[in-house]
């Protein structure tokens, strides 16, 4: 069972429309004799491993610096109880400096059951998305926002089935990346057995969309997705049905034209670029979306 989470946030209107892609990043926790400043828990050491992680170590500070996370909580074990927010608080003089960092430490050290996904801790894997401050964003590339007056709110990616706490059902999605082919699709093999090569040209075309990690941020902020997530394909998947369109290599762009070819699949995309305006690798969906439009329109 899952629960479907609706989303009544908006998304903050002050962002740049389209960010540069960030990189490799660093740790999770700072101390090394961690101390949470969670209501009624006590000092913990942190595992050797979270120790080897560390590569720098933040200034210290005389005064604890408490900041509160509100995390978005459901278990599927008790389905009758609705989805809550929990309070954490830690000392940022303590925790590393990205979301997940926040994330890992409160898992580890406060509250065992809190569930989310993650894995390079880099940018690279996508398994980290979630919406926090009213953002979609990928919690590892997320900077936890200084202000201590400030809560900061954790949800998992708005539209979604939870599967637990920040854990969104994303098996729909899957299905739907699956259904576009997201592979080199051709027939003639090359005059000299050798790999199929391309021309410089013709390789930057794929600049821009084969960096995607789907993750899943600019689709699940997608109202256009929201209302017609079943028919329409949303953001991501296009932007990879493109990079397949636009790769000299295929051979199968027709095909793959003709499976678009309906009111729902493309044409659901409104221009609304919250799309763009998400994606924490800086890249840029509905600009995808208009070229295949375009294609389209060309016959
Ligand atoms: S385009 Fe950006 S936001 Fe969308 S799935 Fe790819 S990396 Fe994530
Ligand atoms: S530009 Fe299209 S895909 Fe992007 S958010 Fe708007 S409607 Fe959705
Ligand atoms: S943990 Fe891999 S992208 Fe965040």
């Amino acid at each position: 069972m899952s629960a479907l989470r609706s989303t009544s946030r908006l998304f903050a209107a002050s962002k740049p429309l389209f960010r540069p892609a960030v990189f490799a990043r660093s740790y999770a926790t700072v101390d090394p004799v961690a101390q949470v400043s969670a209501t009624g828990h006590a000092t913990t050491s942190i595992t050797p491993e979270s120790k080897t992680s560390t590569v720098q170590e933040p200034t210290p500070s005389e005064q604890p610096r408490i900041k509160k996370f509100q995390v978005y909580r459901w278990n599927p074990d008790t389905p009758s109880e609705k989805p809550q927010m929990q309070t954490y608080e830690l000392d940022l003089n303590k925790t590393g400096p990205m979301m997940l960092d926040a994330l890992i430490r409160i898992k580890n050290e406060i509250d065992p059951t809190l569930t989310f996904r993650r894995s390079c801790r880099e940018g690279i894997c996508g398994s980290c998305a979630m919406n926090i401050d009213g953002v979609n964003t990928l919690a590892c590339l997320c900077r936890i926002p200084t202000d201590t007056a400030k809560d900061s709110r954790i949800y998992p990616l708005p539209h979604t089935y939870v599967v637990k706490d920040l854990v969104p059902d994303l098996t729909y999605f899957y299905k739907q990346y699956k259904s576009i082919k997201p592979y080199l699709q051709r027939d003639t093999p090359t005059e000299d057995g050798l790999e199929y090569r391309q021309s410089p040209e013709e390789r930057k075309k794929l600049d821009g969309l084969y960096e995607c990690i789907l993750c899943a941020c600019c689709s699940t902020s997608c109202p256009s997705y929201w209302w017609n997530s079943e028919e329409y394909l949303g953001p991501a998947i296009l932007m990879q049905s493109y990079r397949w369109m636009a790769d000299s290599r295929d051979e199968k762009t027709a095909e793959r034209k003709a499976a678009l070819d309906n009111s729902m699949s493309v044409y659901r995309c409104h221009t609304i670029l919250n799309c763009s305006r998400t994606c924490p690798k800086g890249l840029n969906p509905a600009r995808a979306i208009a070229e295949i439009k375009k294609m389209m329109a060309a016959h």
